[in-house]
Parts: structure tokens; C-alpha cells; sequence
């Protein structure tokens, strides 16, 4: 099936001049791409500009028969529709990876909510699109619902940033926060979002931190300026924690949350992601739900935070529309080349759980022997002792991973036991 949409109301076909009204070639109409096409019509309030949809791509055209808009198997005829901006809304790295080189190539600007495009072809793209002088926008791939990437990028601020923390994926804070609220398993919160639609039928990109470090490698290529591979970054699923964690970490004085992390000292870069242990104090441990927030620091010491909704199609679309107004406009935000970071594991404190078949160790014992690792412990829980229960819980000084291992294989040693870590957050 062919597409050859109307479009006598633009006189060119690159977008270069203005026009009243943007004509947008939309690849994939699933759950985000529906909500462009529904919300696009009272999308463009500025600039006395408005939004249309010309013409959309799927891979079924079963799939897409109660959907108001011509729509093709063949992206050809996306392309022949002559839209000024390309939506890029399929998903995974092919073939939305080629698409997004050809529009770029024909001088089409791209607004794309892709991550794992991002994370995996993001410098390939960023630099076709510098060649071609035209915008690739991609503000709702990471925490769809707060634009700060477009709005960082004019900051000055932006350039002095050293490290990022956040909870950028919002199936797990749920699954976390629900736990605790309810004091019920991982299992059974899974369980439960996926019934109220805060997670998929599969959801084990997310559970297993995989969403989460794509996100963080987009957001490491924008705010530090280098390449970092995702699957170069520490990254663990938050499976392993149990309901008894929760309420150890709130003895402890703090929270588990899905953390995300970067901080950075060109060309070196610490990162990870995981389920850690948050101070009650820290802004990320009061974002409930499937909220999402992210703090960014500066040389000075500075902190900022963004909390908003991470995701759901109408909050994605309207930052992808907002996108598509700043792209025809031209209001491009230009992307110097990166270099490669030199990406490792960070220092930090870390949330100990020791479960024993032997007996427990005393405070003093497990001081001594975190103590012959040059490793120090800040405080324990006392929740156990008080309950005669069969584990420990305790928080150390920042240390190393290799570090905290050696410890955890000391423990585990001295009582026959098996000990879990996460990491915490300072
Ligand atoms: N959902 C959210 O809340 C959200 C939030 C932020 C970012 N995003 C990102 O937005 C993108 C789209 O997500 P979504 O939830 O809308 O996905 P979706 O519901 O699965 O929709 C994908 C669309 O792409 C089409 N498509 C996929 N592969 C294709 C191919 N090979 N050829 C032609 N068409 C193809 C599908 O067509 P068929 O239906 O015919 O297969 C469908 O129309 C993803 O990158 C996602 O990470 C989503």
C-alpha cells in the first residue's frame, strides 16, 4: 500500500522554510504513536504554527484499521509523503536505525523517543545528523514526561554538571514502593503493576535494569559529553530484594530505590544501576510510584532536581511534539562529536544483607572482618538482634566493588552463610 499524502499547504520538503502548518511522516502508530496523532491537533499553541500527521508507518496494516490516518507498510512511501519532520516510534535498533539515517540524509529533521536506539546508535545518528545540518531531537527518551535535556542544553550550567542520580524507570520504583507500602514480595508487586499497567506482560528489560542503564548512557553522551557503552556499566536487576530489606534499609534510616548513576571526571567515568539503599534525607527518597526524578550536581557543589512522570503515550507524545515544533522551527541543538569514556564501577557505601546457616557474627566480629579490607562500617540494624532473627543488616563507608566482594566471601566463609549487597547512595 502506497501513501501520497496531501501537502499543498507546504511549498518545500526539508523543512528549511517555515510554513503554518509541520507536516510530520510518523514511523510506528503502537501506543505512542497513536497519542501523536490524537494529541498533535492541539499540540502546536506557539508560533501560530499547527501539527499534522501525513502519514504513518507500521509493520501490520491489520494492526492499525480503527486509526484516522493513511497508513503503509512501505517506508518509501513515508518518504514520498514529504513530511518536514520524522517521528521515529517503532522501537529497537532496526529498522529504525536505517529510517533515521535516510531521513537525515534527505535533510528531514528527526524526533525520535527511542533509547535503545540512543544508547547503541546514538553517535552514528548524532553525527549524520551534524553532517546533514539538520535536528535530531530526542527529549522523550529519557523521562518522558520532564523536558530538562533541551532545556539543559542552553544552560551554561549544563557544562559545569559532574554527575547524575536518578530513578529513570518507573515499572521498578513501583514495584519497590509497593513492597514497602503494602509489605508484600517482589513477586506479588510485579504482579500488581503489571494489573494496574505500570508494567508489561514481559517486563524484564525493566526489572532487570536494562531500561534503566540504556537511559543512562543517553543521558552520560548529553550531559558529560563522551560515549559510554551501556553494557559497559554496572547493571543489576532488583529481583533479589526482599520484603525484609525494605524494612532493615528503614531501620537504617532510608529507603531502596532503582537508582541510576554517573558522575564523572573526563575521560573517566563511575557508573551503575541498581536497586540501592537512599538516605530518608536525599531528594529520590520521597519519588513514590512510578514517578521519576533525577538530581544533577555541579563542580560546585550545586544540586538540581527534576521529578515528573516517566513515561505512558500521552505524556511521551506531547514532549515528542514539543520536539517536532522546536526541530521545524529550527531551534536545533547541535552535538559536538564524543569521545569514548573510560567507564568503571564507582566507590560508594553499600547495603549489606548476611543471612547465616551457622550463626550470626557479632557487630565486632563483622567489623573486623570488613575492617582487614580496609573496609568500615558506619552502622547496623538493630531490628534483627531485637527479634533474635536469623540475619544482619548493615550499611558501610564508601568502598570499592572488588572490595565489599572480598567481605562478602570473608562472611560468607566465617558463618556458612550467603550475603547480598547493593549499593547506597551517599
Ligand atoms: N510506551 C511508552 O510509554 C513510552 C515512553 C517513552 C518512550 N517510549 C518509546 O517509544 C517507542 C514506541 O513505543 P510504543 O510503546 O508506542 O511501542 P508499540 O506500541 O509496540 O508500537 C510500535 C509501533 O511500531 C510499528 N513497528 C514496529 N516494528 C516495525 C517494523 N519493522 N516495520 C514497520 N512498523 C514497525 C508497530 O507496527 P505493528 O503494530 O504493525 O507491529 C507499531 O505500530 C519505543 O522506542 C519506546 O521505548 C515509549
Amino acid at each position: 500500500m502506497t501513501v501520497v499524502a496531501d501537502h499543498a499547504v507546504v511549498a518545500q520538503s526539508n523543512g528549511r522554510e517555515r510554513s503554518s502548518e509541520i507536516h510530520i511522516g510518523l514511523l510506528g502508530v503502537g501506543r505512542v504513536g497513536r497519542a501523536v496523532v490524537r494529541l498533535a491537533p492541539s499540540a502546536a499553541k506557539v508560533a501560530g504554527q499547527r501539527i499534522r500527521v501525513v502519514s504513518g508507518l507500521v509493520r501490520d496494516l491489520r494492526s492499525g484499521r480503527d486509526c484516522p490516518l493513511p497508513l503503509t507498510d512501505d517506508p518509501g512511501a513515508i518518504f514520498a509523503s514529504a513530511p518536514q519532520v520524522i517521528v521515529e516510534a517503532l522501537g529497537g535498533t532496526e529498522p529504525a536505525r536505517t529510517l533515521v539515517l535516510e531521513a537525515l540524509a534527505r535533510g528531514i529533521a528527526v524526533v525520535t523517543a527511542n533509547k535503545t536506539l540512543l544508547a547503541y546508535h546514538g553517535e552514528e545518528l548524532l553525527a549524520a545528523a551534524w553532517a546533514a545540518g539538520v535536528p535530531l531531537r530526542y527529549e522523550a527518551s529519557v523521562i518522558a514526561g520532564v523536558p530538562f535535556l533541551g532545556t539543559l542544553a542552553r544552560r551554561p550550567f549544563a557544562a559545569n554538571i559532574t554527575s547524575i542520580t536518578g530513578i529513570v524507570n518507573g515499572t521498578t520504583n513501583y514495584v519497590l514502593s509497593e513492597m514497602r507500602r503494602a509489605r508484600i514480595s517482589y513477586a506479588d508487586a510485579l504482579a500488581e503493576a503489571q494489573r494496574c499497567g505500570y508494567a508489561e506482560a514481559d517486563a524484564s528489560k525493566d526489572v532487570n535494569g536494562f531500561d534503566a542503564v540504556e537511559k543512562l548512557a543517553v543521558l552520560v553522551r548529553q550531559l558529560a559529553g563522551v560515549r559510554v557503552a551501556a553494557p559497559a556499566i554496572e547493571t543489576r536487576g532488583i529481583g533479589g530484594i526482599t520484603a525484609a530489606d525494605h524494612e532493615h534499609a528503614a531501620e537504617l534510616g532510608g529507603t531502596i530505590k532503582p537508582i541510576a548513576s554517573a558522575a564523572w571526571d573526563h575521560p573517566q567515568i563511575s557508573a551503575f544501576v541498581g536497586p540501592s539503599f537512599v538516605p530518608a534525607a536525599h531528594p529520590l527518597a520521597k519519588i513514590e510510584g512510578s514517578t521519576n526524578g533525577i538530581c544533577l550536581r555541579d563542580r560546585d557543589g550545586r544540586e538540581v532536581s527534576f521529578i515528573g512522570p516517566g513515561a505512558g503515550p500521552d505524556v511521551t507524545a506531547s514532549t515528542i511534539l514539543d520536539d517536532v515544533l522546536e526541530a521545524a522551527l529550527e531551534r536545533a541543538l547541535w552535538h559536538e562529536p564524543a569521545p569514548a569514556a573510560n567507564t568503571a564501577a564507582p566507590s560508594t557505601p553499600w547495603f549489606v544483607r548476611l543471612a547465616s546457616r551457622s550463626g550470626l557474627l557479632d557487630g565486632p566480629e563483622i567489623a573486623s572482618v570488613c575492617a582487614r579490607q580496609n573496609v568500615w562500617v558506619e552502622r547496623t540494624s538493630s531490628l534483627d538482634t531485637r527479634r533474635g532473627g536469623e540475619g544482619r543488616w548493615l550499611l558501610t563507608y564508601p568502598c570499592r566493588r572488588d572490595q565489599i566482594e572480598r567481605v562478602t566471601t570473608a562472611l560468607n566463609a566465617a558463618t556458612n552463610g550467603e550475603a547480598a549487597v547493593w549499593r547506597a547512595l551517599a
